[in-house]
This record gives C-alpha cells, structure tokens and sequence, in this order.
C-alpha cells in the first residue's frame, strides 16, 4: 500500500465525490493520506477529516501565502490541535517568492514562528519551499532540533544531499513524470531511498499521462512507477520503502 504524504482532500475540488474518493483509497492501493492544512481554517478541516476516516491523519499550519495570519493566537490554537492524536506534523510551512503574495520578510517570520512551535512539541514540518532555497535552507539550519520533510522538492540535488544528512526527507509529486523534471530526477536518482517520499499534493500536479486533470491520491501509483524506473527496483519495493520512510517521517 502507497502512502500519500502530501494532499489537499478538503480543497473544494473534491466536493461532488469526497466521501466516495476517501473511502476508496485503500481498494486503490493508497493506506494512508496525510491531509494538509494551509491556513487555519484549513487546518481546523483536516483536522475534522482525520476525525472521521481511519486512514486520514492530518497536518496544520499556515502556508506562506497565509503568512501573514500567524501570530500568538493562531500558534496557540495551532498548538491544541497538535494535541490530538491524528494530528501528526505541522504544515505546511515555509517560503514562496515564486508567488510572493506576502512580502518575504513576513513569510520568513510566520516560518520561523511555526519551526519554534515544532521544536517545542518536537514535531515533524512540512516544508513548502519554492524560489526560495537559499533562505529556506538558512532558516531551518536555525531550529537543528526540528525536521520533516520538504515537498513538492524543486531545489538541486546538491541542496537535497545536504537536507537528507541534517535529517530530512524529500517529497516528489507528479513533477517527477513531467518531461521537463531534469532537477526533480537528479535529486530522485542521487539521494538514499530511505529519505524519499511520494505525495500527489492534490488536486494540483497530477502526473502524466493524467496532467492537468484533478489529481487524487489514486495516481500516487504513477509517481510509485516513475521512482521504480529510476533506480531500477520494483513497484512493490517502491512501495514498501516510501511507505516505510512515510511513517518513520510522521512517527506512526
Ligand atoms: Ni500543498
């Protein structure tokens, strides 16, 4: 069984057949989805979702295009939720200036806010990191204590290398069976197995040949087959490892 480390069940896309989908997942081959919230009220959601599916665990924090909701109040309701046991990591978090909808300075703060939040309840994050990896490399060397996993990587292989031995994970979505994907196979084909993981990060990035249609964790099998293909192993050993490292990242 894949699991799903990165999704977005709650986005609006999935509301005509949410129940259906989720119920779905394990005859499809996916064990596990972790839910990710990207702002608070979000993350209230996955929480409620968690609640309700067995194989749904869920995530909450402020993405940076949310960045600029992060303060005290928010850290503090953040930090409850983090108290009940479906909630297993904080995210996801991080730097966009691809987008760059709140000014960095703001982002960079509502991140270091949050990656003090992980070391105090010693909790994995989900790092969000785009354009941005000079800075998110800097700031996360600020918190040794804390890691998690950086998803959706776009950063060299150079950069992953250095990740995997402070401790992190590297998360690849459907980007890995794009055409174009040269830095995201790099990376996929020079870091150990045991610090890789899969996610759709859906209803986004749906792999080929499904792109540009709504992903959903049922193609998590596409990014499963590229991987096998890349280090030339198995599905099925695909499948064992990521999931093994999966649990390993989200302490289950
Ligand atoms: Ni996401």
């Amino acid at each position: 069984m894949l699991f799903d480390t990165h999704a977005h069940l709650n986005d609006s896309a999935f509301d005509p057949d949410r129940d259906t989908l989720i119920q779905g997942l394990p005859a499809a081959g996916v064990g596990h989805v972790m839910n990710v919230g990207c702002c608070l009220e979000s993350s209230r959601d996955c929480v409620a979702m968690a609640e309700t599916y067995p194989h749904i665990y869920a995530s909450v924090g402020s993405h940076p295009d949310s960045a600029d909701e992060v303060n005290q109040e928010v850290l503090d309701e953040y930090r409850m939720l983090c108290k009940h046991d479906k909630v297993k990591a904080i995210g996801e978090i991080g730097l966009d200036y691809y987008y760059e909808d709140i000014p960095r300075d703001i982002q960079q703060k509502a991140f270091r806010m949050q990656l003090e939040l992980a070391q105090e309840l010693q909790m994995p994050v989900i790092v969000h990191e785009r354009d941005a990896h000079q800075d998110g490399l800097m700031i996360v060397k600020d918190f040794p204590t804390v890691t998690g996993v950086f998803h959706c990587y776009s950063g060299s292989a150079e950069m992953a290398r250095q990740l995997v031995n402070m401790g992190w994970y590297i998360g690849f979505t459907g980007v890995l069976t794009f055409k174009n994907a040269r830095n995201a196979v790099e990376t996929a084909t020079s870091i150990p197995l045991e610090r890789i993981v899969l996610e759709t990060d859906c209803p986004y990035m749906a792999p080929e040949p499904f792109r540009g249609k709504r992903n959903d964790p049922g193609y998590l099998f596409r990014m499963a087959e590229k991987l096998a293909e890349l280090r030339g192993i198995s599905v099925e050993e695909v499948e064992n490892i990521t999931t093994e490292n999966a649990k390993r990242l989200y302490r289950l």
